[in-house]
């Protein structure tokens, strides 16, 4: 099964499992104080919207781009999103798809670089994307066991800290902040990160 069908089936449990296992919870606490507050906003691998439902309720830039190439995982952020009267800008394509010209202050990669065959490529075009004080926002699996058990199902990769700071550094991006999640699923699987465009 390929990467979209994989989701199209998730998409149906997924914000109540983002929900039950302290993702969106985790997502707030990582952005509660960092967030770009206007300007435009790109959330690369969207889902059902969850990071970028947290953004907006941590006081990010409604002026949201979200895409994903899953039909049935963006049919649920578009409704989410709707039930709390934004609408975003949908776009139901990959990554590799977008070739919008447009620069955006933050650009949100949550749980997605996992997905690409050549992730240092992918960072610098996440990088490509930001304006000169732009903020890149990923979340992004980690080495744990439970991994192994998520693998089984979503066919994701995992990198060490060290592994994604030296891909923003390539990318041509410096540290904001490197968070670990507190508690519960999110603290075994994931670290957030912050990154902006290097100044010489
Ligand atoms: C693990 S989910 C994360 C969803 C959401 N960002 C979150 O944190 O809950 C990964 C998402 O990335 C999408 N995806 C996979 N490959 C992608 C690509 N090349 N470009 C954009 N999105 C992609 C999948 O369809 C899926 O919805």
């Amino acid at each position: 099964m390929n990467t979209s069908a994989t989701y199209d089936h998730a998409a149906e449990t997924w914000d109540h499992k983002a929900q039950r296992l302290g993702y969106s919870r985790a997502y707030a606490e990582f952005l509660t104080n960092a967030v770009v507050p206007s300007g435009p906003v790109l959330d690369i691998g969207t889902g059902t919207g969850t990071f970028a439902l947290s953004w907006v309720d941590a006081g990010g830039s409604k002026d949201l781009t979200l895409i994903d190439p899953s039909k049935a995982m963006l049919k649920r952020a578009s409704s989410q999103f709707a039930r709390r009267g934004i609408t975003p800008n949908l776009l139901n394509c990959g990554f590799d798809e977008f070739s919008q010209d447009t620069r955006f202050d933050a650009v949100l990669a949550s749980h997605v670089l996992e997905h690409f065959q050549d992730p240092y490529a992918a960072m610098r075009r996440f990088a490509d994307r930001l304006t000169a004080q732009g903020r890149l926002y990923l979340t992004v699996s980690k080495p744990h066991w439970c991994n192994w058990v998520i693998w089984l199902r979503f066919r994701h990769r995992w990198f060490r800290p060290e592994v994604i700071k030296d891909m923003a550094h390539q990318a041509g991006l410096r540290d904001v902040k490197t968070h670990a999640f507190l508690s519960g699923p999110p603290s075994r699987t994931s670290f957030g990160y912050i990154f902006q465009k290097a100044t010489n």
